[in-house]
C-alpha cells in the first residue's frame, strides 16, 4: 500500500522462495509502479525480502491467509509458482495433488474475486512443464522429435498430471467459469501458461525435480565434488537457463491479450543429452568426476519426456526467442555465473 493509504496494483508471487521466484523478484522489483507481495511456506532470505513490499510466510492451502491477502492488497497479477516438483511428488502423491491442484484452484478463485472487486482481469501466470507429456518409451521419444502442445498429453507422474489438469482449469476460469449461471458473471481471470523445459540456474538449486541432474552435475563440478548422474548418458530433454525462463514469463505476462492464439505455450532454448552435458561441464571444469549411475525409475520419467518441444506458437504470437542458445548459455551465463557464485571470482 502507498503512504497515502490508497491501494496500488499488486503482483502476488507464490512459491516466491523457489528458484524461479528468486529471479522473478529480482526483475519485478526494479519497477516501482506496483506492490510486490511474496508468499512462501518458508521465510525468504533477507536480501530477497528487502525487494518486496511484503513477504508472507504461509500456505496456499490456508483459506484464511488468502482472504487476508485480498483484504489488504489489490492484486492485478499472480505468478503462481508454488508446486511440489516431479520427483518429490512421487513420494507424496496425495500431498502433491493438494498443493499442486487445490492450491492452484484457491489462487484461481482468488484471482476471480479480485477481478470482481476492481473490475479488471487478473493476469494469472502459471509455469507448466514438459512433465505434462508422456511418451511410452525411448524409441517413440526418438521418433517423435519436437513435440507440439497438443501431442502426447499422457503424463506418467503426479506432478505432470497436476500441471496438465491445472492448465485446463486455467482455461476454464478464463473462458467458461460459471457458464450456466443465470446472472452473467465477469470472467476476470486471464490465464497464461508456459511449459518449461528443464531449467538451469547458475545460482540456485531446484528441490525435488527430475531434471535436477543437469543442475547438480554443473554445480558439483564447480564445488569440486564427484557426481553420480541418475540418468544414462543418452537421456535427452530440452533445457533453458534461468534468465531466459524469467524473461519468457514476463514477456508472456506483457503481451496484449489479442495476440494470444492459445493459453499454454511451449518454450525451449536447447536440447542436450546427459552425455553432451557432461562434455560441456568437463570442458569448463577439467577435474570434474562425473559417473553415470542410472536410477531406473527416475530415468524412466526422463524417458517419458520429449527430447525436444516445438515452440513455434510462442515465437509467432509474442516473438519468443531465447537469448541463450547452448554455447552462449554455458560461456556467458552458466560457467561465469557459477564461478562467481562459488569463488566470488
Ligand atoms: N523440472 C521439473 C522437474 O524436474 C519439471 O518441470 O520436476
Amino acid at each position: 500500500m502507498s503512504s497515502s493509504g490508497i491501494r496500488r496494483p499488486a503482483i502476488l508471487i507464490t512459491g516466491a522462495g523457489g528458484e524461479v521466484g528468486y529471479g522473478l523478484i529480482d526483475r519485478l522489483s526494479r519497477s516501482a509502479d506496483h506492490d510486490l507481495i511474496a508468499l512462501d511456506i518458508k521465510e525468504l532470505p533477507a536480501d530477497v525480502r528487502e525487494r518486496c513490499t511484503s513477504s508472507i510466510v504461509g500456505d496456499i492451502l490456508d483459506a484464511n491467509l488468502l482472504q487476508r491477502l485480498v483484504s489488504q492488497y489489490e492484486i492485478h497479477t499472480i505468478y503462481h509458482l508454488a508446486a511440489l516438483l516431479s520427483t518429490r511428488a512421487e513420494y507424496t502423491p496425495d500431498t502433491a495433488h493438494r498443493v499442486n491442484v487445490e492450491g492452484t484452484l484457491n489462487l484461481l478463485q482468488l484471482a476471480h474475486e479480485q477481478a470482481r472487486w476492481h473490475g479488471n482481469a487478473v493476469k494469472f501466470l502459471f509455469p507448466s512443464s514438459i512433465a505434462v507429456y508422456g511418451l511410452p518409451d525411448a524409441a517413440t521419444k526418438l521418433k517423435a522429435g519436437a513435440v507440439r502442445e497438443s501431442q502426447w498429453n499422457f503424463p506418467t507422474t503426479m506432478y505432470g498430471c497436476n500441471k496438465l489438469y491445472c492448465e485446463h482449469l486455467g482455461r476454464y476460469y478464463t473462458f467458461h467459469y460459471r457458464q450456466l449461471a443465470a446472472e452473467k458473471t465477469l470472467r476476470g481471470v486471464d490465464f497464461r501458461s508456459l511449459r518449461f523445459p528443464g531449467l538451469i540456474s547458475a545460482v540456485t538449486m531446484p528441490t525435488g525435480g527430475t531434471s535436477d541432474y543437469a543442475v547438480e552435475m554443473i554445480h558439483s563440478a564447480a564445488r569440486n565434488e564427484p557426481y553420480d548422474c541418475f540418468v544414462p548418458a543418452e537421456a535427452k530433454i530440452p533445457f533453458m537457463v534461468m534468465p531466459d525462463a524469467i524473461r519468457s514469463l514476463i514477456a508472456l505476462a506483457e503481451v496484449p491479450v489479442e495476440r494470444l492464439t492459445q493459453r499454454v505455450y511451449n518454450v525451449t532454448a536447447f536440447s542436450l543429452t546427459a552425455g553432451e552435458l557432461q562434455q560441456r561441464v568437463v570442458q569448463a571444469f577439467p577435474k570434474a568426476t562425473i559417473r553415470f549411475r542410472p536410477d531406473v525409475a527416475r530415468a524412466r520419467i526422463v524417458d517419458s519426456w520429449p527430447a525436444d518441444v516445438d515452440d513455434t506458437p510462442a515465437r509467432k504470437d509474442w516473438n519468443w526467442q531465447p537469448e541463450y542458445p547452448v554455447d552462449k548459455a554455458f560461456s556467458e551465463y552458466l560457467i561465469p555465473g557459477i564461478l562467481r557464485h562459488y569463488n566470488g571470482s
